[in-house]
Formats: C-alpha cells, sequence, structure tokens
C-alpha cells in the first residue's frame, strides 16, 4: 500500500496591508461632530475618534458603558467634562494618555474630505 502524501502549496498572499494614501481615518473609525456648530466656531475640525486604535489597546467594558453609550451619536462631550477628566478625559489626562492641549490630534478631521470608510456620529451639511 502506498500512501499518497497530498502537499497542498499555499503561496504566500501579499496582499495590501496599508491604507491607501488619501484616507484619513480607519475602518470603524467615529467622527464626533454632535458639536459640529461650537467646533466651527472655535476654529476646530470635527473630532476623528480612531475606535480601532483604543479597541487594541483597552477591553470593550472599560468605556462601554460607563464611559460612552454604546450607540454613535448618543454620547454629549465637550471641553470642559474632557478638561475636569470625563469621557475622553478620563484618559487623555497626561497620565494614561497624553493631555488635551493638542487640539489637532483629535479634531483632526476636516468636513468634506473623502469619506474614507467611515461611521459619522452625526450627519452635518456642508
Ligand atoms: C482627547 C481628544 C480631544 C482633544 C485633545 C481636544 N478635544 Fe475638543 N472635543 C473632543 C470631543 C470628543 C468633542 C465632542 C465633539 C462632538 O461630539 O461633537 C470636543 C468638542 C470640542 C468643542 C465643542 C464643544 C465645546 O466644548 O465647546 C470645542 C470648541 C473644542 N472641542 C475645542 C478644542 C480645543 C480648542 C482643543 C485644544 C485646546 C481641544 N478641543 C482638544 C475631543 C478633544
Ligand atoms: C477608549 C474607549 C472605547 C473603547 C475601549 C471601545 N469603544 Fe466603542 N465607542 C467609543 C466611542 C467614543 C464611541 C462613539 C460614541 C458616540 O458616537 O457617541 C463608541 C461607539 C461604539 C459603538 C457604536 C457604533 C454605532 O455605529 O452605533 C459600538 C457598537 C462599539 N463602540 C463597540 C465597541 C466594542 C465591541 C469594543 C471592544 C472591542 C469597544 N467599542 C471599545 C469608545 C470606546
Ligand atoms: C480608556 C482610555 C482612553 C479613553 C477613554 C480615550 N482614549 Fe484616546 N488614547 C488612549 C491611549 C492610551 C492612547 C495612546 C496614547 C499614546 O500613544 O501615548 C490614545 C490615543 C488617542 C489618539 C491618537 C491615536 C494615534 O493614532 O496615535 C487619539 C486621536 C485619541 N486617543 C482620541 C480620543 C478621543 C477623541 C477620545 C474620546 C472620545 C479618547 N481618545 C478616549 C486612551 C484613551
Amino acid at each position: 500500500m502506498k500512501f499518497k502524501f497530498l502537499i497542498v502549496l499555499f503561496l504566500g498572499l501579499f496582499t495590501l496591508l496599508s491604507m491607501p494614501e488619501f484616507s484619513r481615518a480607519e475602518y470603524g473609525d467615529i467622527i464626533l461632530n454632535r458639536k459640529a456648530e461650537s467646533m466651527r466656531k472655535a476654529g476646530v475640525n470635527d473630532v476623528m475618534f480612531p475606535h480601532w486604535f483604543h479597541r487594541i489597546r483597552f477591553k470593550c467594558k472599560v468605556c462601554h458603558e460607563d464611559i460612552f453609550i454604546l450607540k454613535a451619536g448618543a454620547n454629549d462631550i465637550n471641553m470642559s467634562l474632557i478638561m475636569n477628566g470625563e469621557k475622553c478625559g478620563k484618559c487623555h489626562n497626561g497620565i494614561i494618555a497624553w493631555e488635551p492641549l493638542y487640539c489637532d490630534r483629535c479634531h483632526s478631521w476636516e468636513p468634506g474630505w473623502l469619506p474614507g470608510p467611515v461611521q459619522h456620529s452625526k450627519k452635518v451639511s456642508k
């Protein structure tokens, strides 16, 4: 009796893992723009929250639902809360993560940029 050895060769699939240049956000990122008007007035961009970036670093339970309700657009966030250590400020306090002084790191979404695979917290015209 002869044993047959079936050798299956899987050729390495070199998929394009890098994000296309034009996309400023990753899949699953959430744009927080309930406060669009106030942000325009203050001259800052909408907030692009890198959800995935955070998800790989923390258990869901860390944020949901003690800090954030599990629903896009449902969270009422503003800068006084953040500066007082609430919401994003629970971590962005200079201890767990950098302080909320670097406006542009969070306010990085220019309305009108090519919409990538991004979930919008709230649709804003213009
Ligand atoms: C850690 C992330 C983060 C940083 C850093 C940050 N913000 Fe915000 N900011 C937010 C989020 C989230 C909201 C709520 C956005 C929404 O829901 O529309 C917000 C809302 C705002 C608003 C509208 C609401 C309000 O409080 O008046 C203004 C204005 C604003 N930010 C200005 C700033 C300025 C100026 C800086 C830098 C000194 C800054 N932000 C830094 C996350 C951040
Ligand atoms: C660092 C905090 C943080 C962590 C950790 C986190 N999330 Fe979130 N999540 C958010 C924020 C902020 C929002 C946006 C809420 C809003 O738009 O008001 C959100 C929104 C969501 C939503 C709503 C999206 C929608 O379309 O309604 C789901 C679902 C969700 N998260 C699931 C998860 C799961 C599953 C995990 C763990 C694998 C996780 N999150 C970890 C902060 C976090
Ligand atoms: C549970 C803790 C936690 C919460 C809550 C949290 N963050 Fe973060 N965030 C982090 C940590 C940790 C980092 C990485 C800091 C570093 O690299 O030094 C980070 C990094 C970031 C970055 C930079 C991502 C990158 O590519 O380098 C952005 C933007 C950001 N957070 C926005 C937000 C916004 C907006 C909120 C609120 C909606 C928020 N974060 C809430 C912990 C948190």
